[in-house]
Order: C-alpha cells, then sequence, then structure tokens
C-alpha cells in the first residue's frame, strides 16, 4: 500500500498507528483526516513536521462535502477508521457528540470510500461493543453484540453500518475490536493517564465502586500492530479482536502504581460508581494470532514502567493538555470529590 487515509490520527491510538507505520514502511504516505477536538493533539505528531510522507488535512469524518473532497484529492489504497469519541464518561454526560462522530461520521466515510472504490477499509472498534462479562469467559469474534454506554452503543451501530455495507454491496471492509490500550500520548481523562499524572502531584486518584471491575491491558503499539496486520492479511467482512491476555481489577492496577510511584495508598478516594458500569473485558485473541499472524509482544510490566517514563518526562505535553477545557471536564466529573 502506497497511500493511506488514517482518521482521527492525531488522537492517542491513531497517532501511534501514524509514526509506527511511517516508521516501517518507507514507501508509505499518510493523509490525517482529524477534527481537533479535545482530545485531537497536532503536538502527538510533531516529530513529523518535516516529513513529506505526512499529510495532515483538519476536517469532520460527519461532514460529507468535506470528506467528499479529500476523496476527489487523493486515491486511497485504504482507509483506517479511528476517528471517534471515546471515552465513557464523556458519553454518560452528552452523548450528541457521540452519535454523530461514531455513527453518522462512519457512514460518510463508507460512503466516501464505496463511490470511490477504495480497495480497503477497517473500522477500528472496541471490544465494549460487547458488553460484559460475568467472573468467566472471554469475548470472541462470535459474542453477540450487547453495548451498555452511549459509547459503546454508538460503536456497535457503526460496526453494524460497516458489516451492512460489505454484505449489502461487497464493500470490502474488516472491522477490528480491541480491549483497553495503554501507552504515550494517552488524555489523561482515562484511567492509566489520570492516575499516573495525578500521582506525579500528590493528587488523589479516583476509583469507581469497590475498584472490583477488571480490564484487559494491552499497549497501544500492539494494537497498532495487530491493525498492520489486519489491513495487510485480513479478509473482507471479518472482525479481528485484540487483547493483552493480561486482566487486572481497577483496584489491583491503582495499587500497582502506587508501588511503582512510591505513593501512599490514602491517596486512594473511592467515589460513586461509573453508572451502567461493564464488570468485566476480556479478549480471546486467537483468531488473530491465527490468521494475522499477530500477537501481544509488550509485557504489561515493561510497557507500564516504559509508560510511567514517558509521562515522567513530558511534562509540558500534560501541562499543555490538562489546561483550559481539561479542567471544566475534570470539575464536572468529578466535582469536589477530590482533594488536593
Ligand atoms: P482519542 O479520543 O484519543 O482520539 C480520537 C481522535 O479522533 C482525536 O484526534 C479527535 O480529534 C478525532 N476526532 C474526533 N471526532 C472527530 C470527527 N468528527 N472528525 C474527525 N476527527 C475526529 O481516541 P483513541 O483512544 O485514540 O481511540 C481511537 C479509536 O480506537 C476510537 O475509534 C476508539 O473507539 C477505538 N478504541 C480505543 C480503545 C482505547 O483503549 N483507547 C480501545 C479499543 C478501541
Ligand atoms: P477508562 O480508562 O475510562 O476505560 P473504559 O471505561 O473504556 O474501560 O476506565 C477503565 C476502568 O477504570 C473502568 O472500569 C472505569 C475505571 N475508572 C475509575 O475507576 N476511575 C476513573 O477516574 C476512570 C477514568 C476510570
Amino acid at each position: 500500500m502506497r497511500l493511506i487515509l488514517v482518521t482521527g490520527g492525531c488522537g492517542f491510538i491513531g497517532s501511534e498507528f501514524i509514526r509506527q507505520q511511517l516508521a516501517t514502511n518507507p514507501g508509505l504516505t499518510i493523509v490525517n483526516l482529524d477534527k481537533l477536538t479535545y482530545a485531537g493533539n497536532p503536538e502527538n505528531l510533531t516529530q513529523l513536521a518535516n516529513e513529506p510522507r505526512y499529510i495532515f488535512r483538519q476536517a469532520d469524518i460527519a461532514d460529507p462535502d468535506a470528506v467528499a473532497a479529500l476523496f476527489q484529492e487523493f486515491a486511497f489504497d485504504a482507509v483506517v477508521n479511528f476517528a471517534a469519541e471515546s471515552h465513557v464518561d464523556r458519553s454518560l454526560l452528552d452523548s450528541g457528540p457521540f452519535v454523530t462522530t461514531n455513527i453518522v461520521g462512519t457512514q460518510v466515510l463508507l460512503d466516501a470510500a464505496r463511490r470511490s472504490k477504495t480497495p480497503r477499509y477497517l473500522q477500528v472498534s472496541t471490544d465494549e461493543v460487547y458488553g460484559s462479562l460475568g467472573a468467566t469467559g472471554l469475548f470472541t469474534e462470535e459474542t453477540p453484540l450487547a453495548p451498555n454506554s452511549p459509547y459503546s452503543a454508538s460503536k456497535a451501530a457503526a460496526d453494524m453500518l460497516v458489516r451492512s455495507y460489505n454484505h449489502s454491496f461487497g464493500f470490502p471492509a474488516i472491522i477490528t475490536r480491541c480491549s483497553n490500550n495503554y501507552g504515550p500520548y494517552q488524555f489523561p481523562e482515562k484511567l492509566l493517564p489520570l492516575f499516573i499524572t495525578n500521582l506525579f502531584n500528590d493528587q488523589q486518584v479516583p476509583v469507581y465502586g469497590t475498584g472490583q471491575n477488571v480490564r484487559d491491558w494491552i499497549h497501544v503499539a500492539d494494537h497498532c500492530r495487530g491493525i498492520a496486520a489486519a489491513l495487510e492479511k485480513g479478509t473482507p467482512g471479518e472482525v479481528y479482536n485484540f487483547g493483552g491476555r493480561c486482566e487486572k481489577t481497577n483496584l489491583d492496577l491503582t495499587f500497582l502504581l502506587l508501588d511503582l510511584l512510591e505513593k501512599p495508598r490514602s491517596l486512594i478516594r473511592y467515589v460513586a460508581d461509573r453508572p451502567g458500569h461493564d464488570l468485566r473485558y476480556a479478549i480471546d485473541c486467537a483468531k488473530a494470532e491465527r490468521e494475522l499472524g499477530w500477537t501481544p509482544q509488550v509485557t504489561f510490566e515493561q510497557g507500564l514502567a516504559d509508560t510511567i517514563a514517558w509521562y515522567r518526562a513530558n511534562g509540558e505535553w500534560i501541562d499543555h493538555v490538562k489546561s483550559g477545557a481539561y479542567r471544566e471536564y475534570y470539575t464536572r466529573q468529578y466535582g469536589d470529590r477530590l482533594k488536593g
């Protein structure tokens, strides 16, 4: 592939994908279409400022005219759709932008790609579309969709649109569903970067409910290698799950962070649970291993140490991200439940 459209490339995972793919594929050019919402940060890609194989366009994936103009300008070999409203808690505060970007935006992209006969389309989805697991079992690609939050409902709706375009029109689309990512450049509204950056300043960390909810953690670089493998080797119409085989309760993860950062457990603040909080996510990624030759490479121990080191070395990035609108969100989400 020579020319790929990446949407949402100024976010956490999209920016990792762009850095990684340009570094490993010398013949590849990437066009990044990003609206630059609160989560879109051009600073995530400053190292590409002088890279001729990187092209940026600011636009909304839900704007049919802007998207059509881009497909007129370029003949893409593939589209990888990362662009999304991605945070569950925000979807509980206001689901409107989730419906517009995640559902309408996907439909607009699918129509543009279909009209242009783009030979490959990959929808970056999430394990959250499968709903919640009990104490045992794993999500497979056959698990029925049962989304529980407005975020996961909007992602499931997008997946169903992608599925329908493949089924009805033979449109060559693939869906990937991944578990919780961690790594550098993650916006500090999500658990790990929120807790790490709070703890740097001896601020309290808000654990929802009892902290017994389980997430399956995967390093963002492994997720992006999986997406690249699916793009290259995946079968149109298929779904591929990616996970890290790394289940942890939120409380155990919080204890681990406190130990690594040498902070006292008194900084834990138990706050009211998230409404409808999914108990457990865990992925069976055997299909991706078998059919794509992919396997997660980064151990959680190494990945977490590197992630903490990255945040420690990038105080300016944190300061920029945590200024302005972030403070308003933080107050709205956590109110006066946290001290310091
Ligand atoms: P993010 O919130 O960090 O970044 C989202 C990016 O999309 C931002 O750059 C933002 O500006 C852009 N964007 C938002 N609305 C847009 C619009 N209307 N038009 C164009 N650009 C727009 O998200 P992330 O964590 O990098 O997630 C990327 C994708 O991966 C999402 O589709 C998400 O559902 C999926 N995913 C995330 C995780 C995770 O753990 N973070 C896990 C599985 C799947
Ligand atoms: P999050 O990073 O928001 O990812 P997701 O909801 O998509 O899994 O949350 C991860 C887990 O951490 C989830 O069980 C909710 C919990 N959590 C807290 O306990 N406190 C917090 O402040 C946040 C943001 C999340």
